[in-house]
């Protein structure tokens, strides 16, 4: 984006992929790190003249608009965050969209409605992402990627549009990137690696690799309760993905031979009932050992002892890169373990880098201070994927 600048964009329109998928209570953001993420491209743009274009998905609407994901609340925290008037086009590339471009003075920016309401923005169909993409080409003169959490998407404004117009990185994309590269090339031993979240499928790939790169591995979230099975414990209902058994068992074999530790929870919080996220009533757990759980309990968050042995584990880390909450962080009895890790990283002395929107969304919402980590990704599975080694579709787009 440097140099676009350098070269000028004073009068021409600059389409800005940016990723303000912002999570919401209704129409209340209720985590703006995203859009603040990406406001210094936005506004750098604004102020060398350019007339701004927004774009964005949010959720995953079923490819028609949806006023349940519109992008309006965004836009006008965009709006704030700027402190100037954002415009908001009520559709993608329809007539709303090509009246508030063309109503755009130089310096001005606006906000086009969800790209998801388009099935064109997500299909599989490189023709029917080839058409979508030509008529967001039509609304712009150059491209800027921004959209750091959407570059592991091979959608039409993500992957085919770039190659439709000049296109250049933003400031977002290029800080993510830098970060990313330390973890990968020039990592700093030890390296400790904090996986939680439900699904165990979504990090077998990235653990597959850290197998390799990783001193330390700790698990916990609903994902560990995979890992505990695979050791032959009871794990009552809690969150299973038995078919992952033979997968786990493996990594946990090649942890071993490798000399990497993978530590799983000794203890966890055990209930009956899944909290209720809404009222945030006291919850009715139990602290037990996480070899004995009870068959009619379900883990919902590791527990003290566990919290003390992940921090241990972090103590001495010259880098941690955290993803996934520990436990269901949402409610109060259940945010324990999720706030010991934070505060575990905070106290390192190492380079600490916090990946995935939950685990972001969630060190704000408990109340620490983002700009005491090291990093904060804005992208979840973005940032797992690129430490994968795969080819993100949005970023080679950009390469060239
Ligand atoms: C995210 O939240 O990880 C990004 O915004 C991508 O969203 P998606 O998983 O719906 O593509």
């Amino acid at each position: 984006i440097d140099e676009l600048l350098a070269e000028g964009v004073a009068g021409k329109r600059v389409f800005v992929r940016a990723d303000l998928n912002v999570p919401l209570d209704g129409t209340t953001i209720t985590d703006d790190g995203r859009i603040r993420a990406v406001q210094p491209t936005i506004a750098k743009l604004a102020e060398a003249g350019a007339r701004v274009i927004v774009a964005s998905h949010l959720g995953r609407p079923a490819g028609a608009p949806d006023p349940a994901f519109s992008l309006a609340p965004a836009a006008a925290r965009l709006g704030e965050l700027l402190g100037a008037d954002v415009a908001f086009a009520t559709d993608t590339v329809g007539t709303s969209a090509q009246e508030t471009v063309a109503g755009l003075a130089d310096g001005q920016v606006a906000v086009i409605e969800n790209l998801r309401f388009n099935a064109g923005e997500t299909s599989k169909d490189d023709a029917e992402r080839g058409a979508f993409a030509d008529r967001l080409a039509q609304l712009a003169d150059v491209y800027v990627g921004d959209g750091f959490g959407a570059v592991h998407r091979k959608h039409a404004s993500v992957y085919d549009l770039p190659a439709r117009l000049p296109h250049a990185a933003g400031h977002l994309i290029a800080t993510e990137v830098g970060v990313l590269k330390k973890l990968t090339d020039e990592v700093k031993s030890p390296y400790v690696v904090v996986l939680g979240g439900a699904k165990v499928s979504d990090k077998l790939a990235v653990i597959d690799q850290l197998l390799g790169k990783a001193d330390r591995i700790l698990i916990g979230g609903g994902m560990a309760y995979t890992f505990l099975k695979a050791q032959g414990h009871e794990v009552g209902i809690s969150l299973l993905q038995e078919d992952q058994i033979p997968t786990v068992t493996e990594y946990m074999q090649r942890a071993e031979k490798n000399g990497i530790e993978l530590v799983l929870p000794v203890d966890i919080l055990a209930s009956g009932e899944f909290p209720d996220l809404k009222t945030k009533a006291p919850a009715d757990f139990i602290t037990v050992d996480a070899d004995k759980i009870p068959s009619d309990k379900e883990g919902l968050d590791i527990g003290p002892k566990t919290r003390e042995l992940f921090a241990s584990k972090i103590a001495d880390a010259e880098t941690v890169f955290w993803n996934g909450p520990l436990g269901v962080f949402e409610h109060p009895d259940y945010a324990g373990g999720t706030k010991a890790v934070a505060q575990a990283l905070l106290d390192s002395p190492g380079y600490t880098v916090v990946g995935g929107g939950d685990s972001a969304a969630a060190v704000r919402i408990l109340g620490f201070d983002e700009n005491a980590f090291g990093h904060i990704s804005t992208g979840g599975g973005a940032s797992l994927e690129y430490l994968e080694g795969k080819t993100l579709p949005g970023l080679a787009a950009l390469e060239d």
